[in-house]
């Protein structure tokens, strides 16, 4: 499916805040997020596996303090960034990974069967 241009690969510092968007997954409005860690840019839908809430307490805040995982701020669930896959806390698998790619300075995300754009 066609990429779809997110920001410029400037945008999103290792370790840093995620830059969000709005996605359709299963047809219903969701937020998702990419976020860079080691180098390697990583989205994912912005949906706890523990409750079906967004991650981010402060706005586009995902990283915990070491800037190694990615924390839901209800419970505190941990989340590998590169894998997306659980790794303390209550959380129930996984994250959902959204499609990203970056080329020539800019960054794209790409729709699946799951993961329509929102609009
Ligand atoms: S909603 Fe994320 S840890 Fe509970």
């Amino acid at each position: 499916m066609k990429a779809i241009p997110l920001c410029a690969s400037t945008d999103i510092v290792d370790g840093g805040d995620a830059w969000p968007f709005e996605v359709l997954h299963q047809g219903y409005p969701c937020r998702a997020f990419v976020v860079r860690f080691e180098g390697r840019l990583h989205a994912w839908l912005n949906r706890c596996t523990h409750v079906a809430m967004e991650l981010d307490l402060m706005p586009n805040r995902v990283f915990d303090a070491s800037g190694q995982w990615l924390i839901c701020a209800s419970h505190g669930a941990l989340f590998d960034p590169a894998s997306g896959a659980c790794a303390a806390g209550p959380c129930n698998g996984g994250l959902q990974r959204v499609q990203v790619i970056e080329q020539h300075g800019q960054v794209f995300w790409t729709p699946d069967a799951d993961i329509r754009p929102a609009s």
